[in-house]
């Protein structure tokens, strides 16, 4: 068991495959809080898989989503809340998650990246191309902004207990 205190959500930012669903889980399960995911909310609330929505209605159709999806998630009560990749690079979903939530980065190499995203396809952003290259040029474009999270936390993510136990700390 883990004891966390909060007064507010801790936000999991990070990019795809990088841990924010399965390590959210863990802590969330031994902190006894909630765990919210933003995507499987998106996609409840839209009624189709996040694929779907880029498919039928193009990704920016899918941010707008996104952005009043983690702006209700934000308003209930502390809870972790892992949110798609995309989520924090929204200046406007950055803003909120900042204000209302502690945001932490979990931060993990190119390889690890790329062995956990092979796992499931499912990703409308490395449908096409090669993912490792898809992956490095995210990690130039988004890495800066990741940086501005209240909290980093690096870690390789092959031992998620490890990493659940320094973002708790
Ligand atoms: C995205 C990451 C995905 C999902 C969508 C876009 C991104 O979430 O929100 O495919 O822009 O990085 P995960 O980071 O959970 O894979």
């Amino acid at each position: 068991h883990i004891e966390l205190t909060l007064d507010r959500p801790i936000v999991l930012v990070g990019l795809m495959g990088c841990g924010k669903s399965s390590i959210g889980k863990r802590l969330a399960m031994r902190a006894g809080i909630p765990f919210r995911d933003a995507d499987v909310e998106i996609e409840a609330a839209a009624g189709l898989t996040v694929s779907e929505i880029f498919e039928r209605h193009g990704e920016q159709h899918f941010r707008e989503g996104e952005r009043r999806v983690i702006a209700r998630l934000l308003e209930e009560p502390p809870h972790i809340l892992a949110t798609g990749g995309g989520a924090f690079m929204d200046a406007s979903t950055r803003a909120k998650i900042k204000e209302s939530g502690l945001s932490v980065w979990l931060k993990v190499d190119l390889d690890e990246l790329v062995r956990r995203t092979a796992r499931r396809n499912t990703r409308p952003l490395l449908k096409n191309g090669d993912p490792r290259e898809t992956l490095g040029r995210l990690i130039d474009l988004r890495y800066p902004t990741y940086a501005e999270a209240d909290i980093t936390v690096e870690g390789s993510a092959q031992d998620h207990d490890e990493m659940v136990m320094r973002v708790a700390n």
